[in-house]
């Protein structure tokens, strides 16, 4: 049975920063006039997150999601609406609320440069009163699926960042929260690390049935992991369903692959379409994905056909014209 972790309704948050022109005079005016720029980062967000999902939460760069991550997580107020996580307030039961949710924000460090992430756990344990048993069942399982057991016994500082994010991972969950959010967790990470990273998001939503939310600009980290996307853009939702959904719905021209059976004069029928590429026996045909069928049953009339396959852009491609909308 589906049962809500996170309801949040029509939530907004501005930032007002304050500009000043460069200038002696300027400075001086912006001592009786203060001008402010409001920047509305969330214009009303709704969404709502399943237990034991693993939710894609993208878009572009300012839109709002690393804001939203924030209120979620109880650092930042929101100016208005409604959310509801663990059905706690997140902003008033804070750290009540904290006991049982874990955050990693990919751009910052929880752990202490100048002692091993090991030191950082035990202090951990303590602030979060993790018997010894458990903590060292909990942090022995989790060392493992991330192949950490001898970087955690080096001082942070000179840890690689790939190493680093890993042992970020094991200081956000040592407590075994059933809510973590993840931003930007395989930022600035090698393709090896981020294998591993996301083998292990997998495993303990699969093991322990944590609830991921994921903020990510890899596309890889989506396909892999996520079902449902959350898309936000101007602090806006502007889509909010399944990545099959997404592909099946919103994917525009599709790529038809042929293997002629031999080299054969090929001349496109009626249907719009480009042919991209072009051999003597290979052809790349872009087409609306409208026309896919037509254009097929077109090419096997009047064509020797001995390969065909049908394909949808790669998912940066979806997405990015849903972005542009
Ligand atoms: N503390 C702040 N003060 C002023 N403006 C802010 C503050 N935090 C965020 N903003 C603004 O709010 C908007 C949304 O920012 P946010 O960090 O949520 O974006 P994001 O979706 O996480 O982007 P990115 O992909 O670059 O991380 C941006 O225009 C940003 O400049
Ligand atoms: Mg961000």
């Amino acid at each position: 049975m589906e049962e809500a972790i996170i309801t949040v309704k029509n939530l907004k948050k501005a930032f007002r920063t304050y500009r000043r022109e460069a200038g002696l005079l300027e400075s001086i005016k912006s001592l009786f006039v203060r001008n402010f720029k409001e920047v509305r980062a969330l214009k009303g967000v709704d969404f709502e997150i399943q237990k034991g999902e693993i939710v894609g939460f993208i878009g572009p760069n300012g839109a709002g999601k690393s804001t939203a991550i924030k209120v979620m997580s109880g650092l930042l107020y929101p100016d208005f609406g409604k959310v509801k996580c663990l059905g706690f307030n997140p902003w008033t039961a804070r750290e009540r609320y904290l006991q049982n949710v874990g955050v990693v924000f990919g751009q910052k460090t929880q752990l202490s440069w100048d002692i091993p992430p090991l030191d950082t756990y035990h202090f951990l344990k303590d602030v979060y009163e993790i018997p010894d048993v458990k903590f060292r069942s909990r942090l022995n399982y989790m060392v493992k699926i991330l192949g950490i057991g001898e970087i955690i016994k080096t001082p942070t500082r000179n840890l690689s960042l790939g190493e680093r994010m890993r042992c970020e991972l094991v200081a956000a969950l040592l407590h075994n929260p059933d809510l973590v959010f993840l931003d930007e967790p395989t930022v600035g990470v090698d393709i090896i690390a981020k294998e591993v990273i996301r083998e292990f998001i997998v495993k303990l939503n699969q093991e322990q049935g944590t609830t991921f939310i994921i903020t990510t600009h890899d596309m890889g980290d989506i396909e892999k992991l996520c079902k449902h996307i959350i898309i936000i853009n101007h602090g806006e939702i502007v889509f909010d369903s399944t990545l099959q959904n997404l592909k099946q719905n919103y994917v525009k021209t599709k790529f038809i692959d042929v293997k002629l059976a031999e080299p054969q004069k090929f001349i496109l029928g009626k249907y719009e379409g480009k042919v991209i590429s072009k051999t003597k026996i290979d052809l790349k045909i872009e087409v609306r994905a409208k026309y896919v069928n037509n254009l097929i049953y077109w090419i096997m009339k009047n064509c020797k056909v001995a390969d065909i396959t049908v394909t949808n852009p790669p998912i940066e491609k979806i997405i990015t014209q849903i972005y542009r909308k």
